[in-house]
């Protein structure tokens, strides 16, 4: 699948605002990609494939999730937000001809990160956080810091959705803490945890 198949799918799957922040990831993303020498085309399709199925329905995403229980893994147990990440990936591989593990990857895991994670999932999850329209509190700061020093922005980005999750008196999901522990050891020498 190339850039222009990649972009015409986003339109077809989602809503004008979720297109809208798909095209600001995908800037963020190739800004990202070109400052930290990642491959801006890499980035930019994993950009526009990262939310293309998050407007099926749950039952949906459950059968996909089902119907490939060996690349799922255990995604079934873990919290239902995450599972668009997981099926855009599995539909990627499967149907949409998509077969760079890199891009991949960085679908997946764009909402949770996860331990060990590469330049090109780290440029996804951030561009994902930071995208143009984004508003929350503190946004501001993490787009320059995603700028500066992407692993301390991963951190940052981490804690603050881990915070927000908890926050809403959600589910945690296991992945985000230990991409978080993860992110810190290797920066820090593991001083600050998530529990
Ligand atoms: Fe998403
Ligand atoms: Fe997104």
């Amino acid at each position: 699948m190339d850039l222009k198949e990649a972009k015409a799918l986003a339109r077809r799957s989602m809503g004008d605002k979720r297109y809208e922040h798909t095209l600001n990831v995908k800037k963020m993303a190739v800004k990202l990609a070109k400052l930290y020498g990642a491959d801006p085309d890499q980035a930019a399709l994993a950009a526009l494939l990262h939310d293309c199925a998050k407007e099926r329905p749950k039952e949906e995403l459950l059968q996909i999730i089902r119907d490939n229980a060996i690349i799922a893994e255990n995604a079934e147990n873990r919290p239902t937000p995450v599972w668009h990440g997981i099926c855009a990936a599995i539909l990627a591989r499967t149907q949409w001809g998509v077969t760079d593990e890199a891009v991949l990857s960085a679908v997946a895991c764009h909402t949770t990160g996860k331990p060990g994670m590469s330049l090109l999932d780290k440029i996804i999850f951030l561009a994902d956080m930071t995208s143009a329209e984004r508003d929350f509190p503190g946004v501001d700061e993490l787009r320059r810091l995603a700028c500066r020093d992407l692993d301390l922005a991963m951190i940052e980005g981490l804690d603050q959705t881990i915070r927000f999750v908890k926050q809403g008196k959600k589910e945690v999901d296991p992945m985000s803490r230990a991409a978080y522990n993860d992110l810190v050891k290797t920066y820090y020498g593991g001083r600050v945890s998530h529990e």
